[in-house]
């Protein structure tokens, strides 16, 4: 049985079709990541999955229970899944282990002591189990990033759904993130990830989704996605984000500025 399990998945927001009919499943172990230009869907893709977005038709299933069925409980399929956005979202009034026990006290009923000693496994698995009581705005962007995973291990999750987590770190930054999602990714978590980072995908996905304008262009291994693209709207995308000097201004329709003095616009 697949961890996730997408079939025929449609979006819209009033009338902008957002998710055309995404057939997508993910098995237990694998790691597959999600490409694509701005607005394709992604986010909204990964949001149906615990249904933080509701769709507008089809079917999602995870480890066999459809959370598109009305009388799904919810919240029960939404603890076994932990959500890593682009922004952090920790709570800025509370303590480093503090973000870490709330939810597993809250939502899982766990007993102070137990919730404790999970958050420092789990900052010790992140490589911050010195910053324990540290508050978010002490640490630094890549720093809260690696807590904001931790705090999503902590609820023991079945899967875990990235969106774009490195995407809104200082470069020298990221690194440390994806080192996380890599040695997590090693240890066998089923990973969904929408990810700009083409390395990271290259190297750790078990397979590569590439979508535009709302469909599943192509998918498959990655030395496939990147090596020999079938579409050409893959290649097209990978041209534009792994060599984005070489894009030239006939490509996005834009007009050399002429040189200076020579005819220029006769403003008033
Ligand atoms: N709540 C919403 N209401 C209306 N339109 C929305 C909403 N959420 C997303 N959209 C639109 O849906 C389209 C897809 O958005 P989505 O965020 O899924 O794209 P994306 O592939 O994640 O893009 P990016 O790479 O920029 O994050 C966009 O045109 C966006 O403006
Ligand atoms: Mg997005």
């Amino acid at each position: 049985m697949p961890a996730i399990e997408i079939r025929d998945l449609r979006k819209s927001f009033g009338k902008l079709e957002v998710l055309r009919g995404i057939d997508l499943s993910v098995e237990t172990g694998e790691v597959v990541c999600v490409i694509g230009p701005s607005g394709s869907g992604k986010s909204t893709l990964l949001r149906c999955v615990n249904l933080l977005e509701e769709p507008s038709s089809g079917s999602v299933h995870v480890d066999g229970v459809e959370v598109t069925d009305p009388d799904c409980d919810i919240d029960a399929v939404r603890r076994r899944i932990g959500m890593v956005f682009q922004q952090f979202n920790l709570f800025g009034h509370l303590r480093v282990r503090e973000n870490l026990t709330i939810a597993q006290r809250r939502v899982l009923r766990r007993s102070r002591a137990e919730a404790e000693r999970i958050a420092t496994e789990n900052l010790h698995r992140v490589g911050l189990a010195e910053k324990a009581h540290a508050y978010p705005a002490q640490l630094s962007g890549g720093q809260q990033q690696r807590v904001a995973i931790a705090r999503a291990l902590a609820m023991d999750p079945r899967l875990m759904l990235f969106d774009e987590p490195t995407s809104a770190l200082d470069p020298e930054l990221v690194g440390e993130v994806l080192a996380v999602m890599r040695s997590l990714a090693a240890e066998g978590m089923t990973m969904l990830v929408v990810t700009h980072e083409m390395s990271f995908a290259r190297e750790v996905a078990s397979r590569v989704v590439f979508m535009d304008g709302g469909t599943v262009v192509e998918s498959g291994p990655p030395e496939e996605v990147f090596g020999s693209p079938r579409e050409a709207r893959t290649r097209e995308f990978l041209h534009r984000v792994l060599e984005p000097t070489r894009v030239s201004e006939a490509e996005i329709g834009a007009h050399p500025v002429a040189p200076h003095g020579s005819a220029a616009p006769s403003g008033r």
